[in-house]
């Protein structure tokens, strides 16, 4: 801090880290440094996009998934090595089944961390959300009209659907399969999906129109191995 002092007297003050300070009149006459104050506004500016950066990290992705990363991934599983063959260079529809507990959604959850990593755009969401956004649309005065709902899932970038085939046939959702998996194949944008049911179960749920498009990437994988939750 520098001394009190006149125009007249006023002599020069310096910072500890060389730079001279001005006088802020409108701060009481204190002595502050250009050069300091503008690193701590850098600071605080690389604070801000860091936690940015956090939050697009995690949206989506369930906070036991937070750490999930793919090289804890095991590559001898070909559903795996295929999920880090797609998230290297996302194209076509990639679906991963199997049963309760082999990792799918940890996998899921490390390629949208990946994708982070990379700085690559990406979207995560599980099947529910899926659904209750779009009924969500459907209430007076919602925020988003349906028509933008399914504009927010007809975007370029990946997008990583988790635990498909959960909710119970409809007319309703055979239709939101359609609008969203039908135009996604139409666009060619890249769709990574998960599932408890194989590409035939699913047809039930998602119609045959849709996992017959599925089935064109032949990238169907089925996530083997122990449950992890039963050791
Ligand atoms: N590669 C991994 N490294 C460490 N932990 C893992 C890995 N894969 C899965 N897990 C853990 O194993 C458990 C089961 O994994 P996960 O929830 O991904 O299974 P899932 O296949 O999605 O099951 P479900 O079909 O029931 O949704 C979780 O606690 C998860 O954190
Ligand atoms: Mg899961
Ligand atoms: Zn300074």
């Amino acid at each position: 801090m520098g001394a009190v002092s006149t125009p007249e007297t006023r002599s020069k003050v310096f910072c500890e880290c060389g730079a001279e300070k001005e006088l802020h009149y409108a701060k009481c006459g204190e002595w502050d440094c250009p050069v300091c104050w503008e690193a701590k506004h850098e600071a605080r500016e690389a604070a801000k996009r860091e936690a940015e950066r956090l939050r697009a990290l995690r949206r989506g992705v369930g906070a036991k998934f937070y750490d999930a990363d793919m090289r804890r991934c095991d590559d001898k599983i070909a559903a795996v090595a295929a999920v880090k063959r797609w998230v290297a260079d996302p194209a076509g529809i990639i679906l991963v089944h199997g049963k309760c507990g082999r990792g799918k959604t940890y996998l899921a959850s490390a390629a949208k961390k990946e994708f982070n990593r990379r700085d690559v755009l990406s979207q995560f969401i599980c099947e529910d959300e899926i659904f209750l956004r779009i009924k969500q649309s459907f209430e007076k005065n919602a925020k988003k009209t349906e028509y933008e709902v399914y504009e927010s899932f007809a975007h370029s970038y990946p997008l990583i659907i988790d635990d498909a085939g959960v909710e119970k046939t409809s007319e309703f959702t055979l239709s939101v399969w359609e609008r969203i998996i039908g135009r996604r194949y139409r666009e060619n944008y890249p769709t990574m999906i998960t599932s408890n049911l194989n590409i035939d179960e699913l047809a039930a749920r998602m119609g045959f129109r849709i996992t017959e498009r599925i089935r064109e990437s032949k990238m169907i994988y089925e996530y083997t191995g122990e449950n992890r939750r039963a050791r």
